[in-house]
């Protein structure tokens, strides 16, 4: 292995893009980081990537949990590639200054348009559109990939730099503390048909099934799988998602965002 890519996906889009990453560099792992948060890897790797979408222009907090965690093998080359609908915000420069509280390098960081998931604030795009997006996605995918090969540095992706910053500062500065307790305004319709794939599909297992109906339990990532991958559109979020185009990735299936 001389690379391991390590996801965090709720609609499919970063993990496509980490395993377009993969085939495009050969010899890769392409790994969850919900589940390799403490563990070290029991093989040696020479480049180390995490993909991930970006949220409130900045990062998940699970993922940056996972930076201040990880046990990183000594002078391999990190690179971050962000997922995102609009703007990167710093998320970049944020897994820059994690990293470099413990010594370590960002080498690169990369960004990613894809289609938007955040149904609080608009719905799907239209399908020509998404699709026009995989198309670009599969040629930037190719060029961040020759960039890896050759482990560029110095590459932060983070353009328009003042609106990205003024954005970061506004929202995940000043609003990322309460995300999570942000799932005390999820709600369930009563065509709730109590499958159970919410519970199942929360990357962070934070839904409980109390009764047949999903409970929150206030360490939500925000990442909105729950309300996405819903069959019957049952879960919703405050008043604003009712009737609102849900979103996944369509190469991606409920039991690959699962297996987080
Ligand atoms: C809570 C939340 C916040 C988001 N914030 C941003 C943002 O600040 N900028 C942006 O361009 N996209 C934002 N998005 C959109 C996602 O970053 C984007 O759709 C991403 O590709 C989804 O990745 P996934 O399918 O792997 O979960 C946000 C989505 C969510 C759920």
């Amino acid at each position: 292995m001389k690379t391991v890519l390590f996801y965090f996906s709720a609609t499919g889009n970063s993990l496509k893009v980490a395993r377009d990453l993969a085939d495009e560099l050969g010899e890769v792992k392409v790994l969850p980081m919900t589940k390799a948060m403490i563990l070290p890897l029991d093989e040696k790797y020479e480049a180390l990537g995490i993909v991930y979408p970006v949220y409130m222009f900045g990062l998940p907090l699970i993922v940056a949990e996972f930076l201040r965690k990880f046990i990183f093998e000594p002078r391999s080359y990190i690179f971050s590639v962000a997922t995102l609908g609009g703007l990167p915000g710093r998320a970049h420069t944020l897994a820059q200054g994690i990293l470099k509280n413990r010594d370590l390098e960002l080498s690169a960081g990369f960004s990613v348009l894809m289609p938007g998931n955040y149904t609080p604030l608009y719905g799907a795009i239209p399908q020509e559109r998404q699709q026009k997006m995989f198309r670009e996605e599969k040629q930037r995918v190719r060029d961040i990939a020759g960039f890896i090969k050759e482990r560029k540095r110095g590459i932060i992706e983070e353009k328009p730099f003042l609106i990205n910053f003024l954005l970061y500062k506004l929202l995940y500065q000043a609003g990322s503390r309460r995300i999570p307790r942000a799932d005390e305004g999820f709600w369930v319709k009563d065509t709730c048909t109590k499958c159970g794939i919410c519970e199942k599909i929360c990357p962070v297992e934070n839904i409980k099934m109390v009764k047949g109906k999903p409970q929150w339990l206030h360490y939500c990532q925000h990442c909105m799988a729950c309300l996405q991958w819903c069959p019957v559109e049952a879960i919703q979020y405050k008043k604003s998602t009712q009737g609102k185009k849900r979103y996944h990735h369509p190469d991606i299936i409920a039991e690959d965002i699962m297996g987080q």
